[in-house]
């Protein structure tokens, strides 16, 4: 730990440094997740979402930086090595074999929620632990992430309806 001012009680802010990290690696891997879909989709929707992955992973990469920048206001290190992301990450492996835009879709929406989930987590976890501003952070990340699930999940639907079209 770093000598810092921060008034924030010295064990709590190593609490929510950890936190931070680990978090951090699950933004780095998503990050990558995401890119892996901007890249490899194919099929229905193409161009709306070899964008829409592109904007989402843009944003991403700000949440990454946000969360590490805090864990080093705290007085911690930031651990954000995609090694230690690789070792550390909470989302489930993406599937390399996939380009049909549905399975991107799916794979992607999973991935975003099971981030946001832990994110949102933290916001109650830090605000209890007297970090108001870790808390917002969250809280403007998971806004963020909320909305980009929803426009993602948006395309599944979309996807179904046509493949309801075309078999009916
Ligand atoms: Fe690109």
């Amino acid at each position: 730990m770093t000598a810092t001012k921060n008034d924030i009680n010295a064990v709590k802010r190593k609490k929510i440094a950890n936190y931070l990290n680990q978090l951090l690696s699950d933004a780095i891997d998503l990050k990558s997740q995401t890119k892996q879909a901007h890249w490899n989709v194919k099929g229905a929707n193409f161009i709306a979402l070899h964008e829409l992955f592109d904007t989402i992973a843009t944003e991403v990469e700000d949440a990454v930086d946000l969360i590490a920048e805090r864990v080093v206001q705290l007085g911690e290190t930031a651990l954000g090595t995609a090694r230690v992301a690789a070792k550390q990450s909470r989302l489930k492996e993406y599937p390399l074999a996939i380009s049909d835009s549905q399975k991107h879709v799916d794979a992607l929406s999973t991935a975003i929620a099971t981030f946001n989930a832990a994110a949102r987590k933290g916001i109650d976890d830090t605000g209890a632990l007297g970090d108001a501003v870790t808390a917002d952070m969250l809280t403007q990340i998971t806004r963020g992430l909320d909305k980009q699930l929803w426009f993602v999940e948006s395309h599944l639907e979309e996807q179904l309806k046509q493949a309801q079209k075309k078999a009916g």
